[in-house]
């Protein structure tokens, strides 16, 4: 049995203040589930929700990591540096990262595996544009996405992991995939790495589907049997939605 893993992507979003608030009203409100649930907020937030998050069966993401240890990279954050905050998590190959920092399968395979050195787990972001989608190639993108991201990565590492299935048209647009598309997706992405490693492997990853998941579609997106969770943007800046969506689950 796979768990059920929440996580919210606070993305460019809170301040401190802000940060400390959201934190609160999510341990206020936090029914015992049996979901395991994560917040990443922005780096500067990080020991801040560290620090608030203590005792609250709540874990902690980051929402990159820099492919370099230190030195003379103005801007990136290490992953020591992540540990150090707090982090178990990091998502790594959002769309948002391939589309505006141009990172490739390749670059999000070397975090990865950067993440999975380190001792954390990392969140691999895939997914189809809406052109790939609309010229028929969604199979064929996820296909070598798989392939690419986990490229190298042994089969003990790649059963840690956590995949997040996210069609990039339905990333903050309020389009959620059917819970038909979302599972054939997840069927596909999971057959891949079957193929890639053995089905005891492919039976043990997680994987989550992200875009414009709410706490009104929640529920029939989680019951997919391919679908073991969900990566929230949107509804993950209030407490009551996201709390809504973790309830669901
Ligand atoms: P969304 O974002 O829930 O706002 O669509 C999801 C994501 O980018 O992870």
């Amino acid at each position: 049995m796979r768990p059920i893993v929440i996580a919210g992507n606070w993305k460019m979003n809170n301040d401190i203040a802000q940060t400390a608030e959201l934190i609160n009203a999510l341990k206020a409100a936090k029914k015992t589930s049996s979901a395991a649930v994560i917040v990443c907020p922005p780096f500067t937030s990080l020991q801040a929700a560290s620090l608030l998050l203590a005792g609250s069966g709540i874990a902690l993401g980051a929402q990159d990591v820099s492919l370099h240890d230190s030195g003379a990279y103005t801007g990136e954050v290490s992953l020591a540096m992540l540990k150090s905050a707090g982090c178990s998590y990091v998502i790594v190959g959002h769309s948002e990262r391939r589309q505006y920092h141009g990172e490739t399968d390749a670059v999000i395979n070397q975090k990865a595996k950067k993440v999975l050195a380190g001792g954390l787990i990392p969140i691999v972001c895939i997914g189809e544009t809406l052109q790939e989608r609309e010229q028929g190639v969604t199979a064929t993108v996820l296909t070598t996405q798989t392939t690419g991201v986990l490229a190298g990565i042994p089969a003990a590492d790649v059963e840690k992991l956590i995949v997040a299935y996210e069609p990039v048209w339905a990333i903050g647009t309020g389009k959620t995939a059917t819970k038909e598309q979302a599972e054939e997706a997840h069927r596909l992405i999971r057959s891949v790495i079957a193929k890639l490693y053995s089905s005891g492997t492919a039976e043990k990853v997680v994987i989550q589907y992200g875009g414009s998941v709410k706490p009104e579609n929640a529920k029939e997106l989680l019951t997919q049997k391919n679908i073991d969770g969900a990566l929230v943007g949107g509804a993950c800046l209030k407490a009551d939605s996201f709390l809504g969506i973790i309830n669901a689950a």
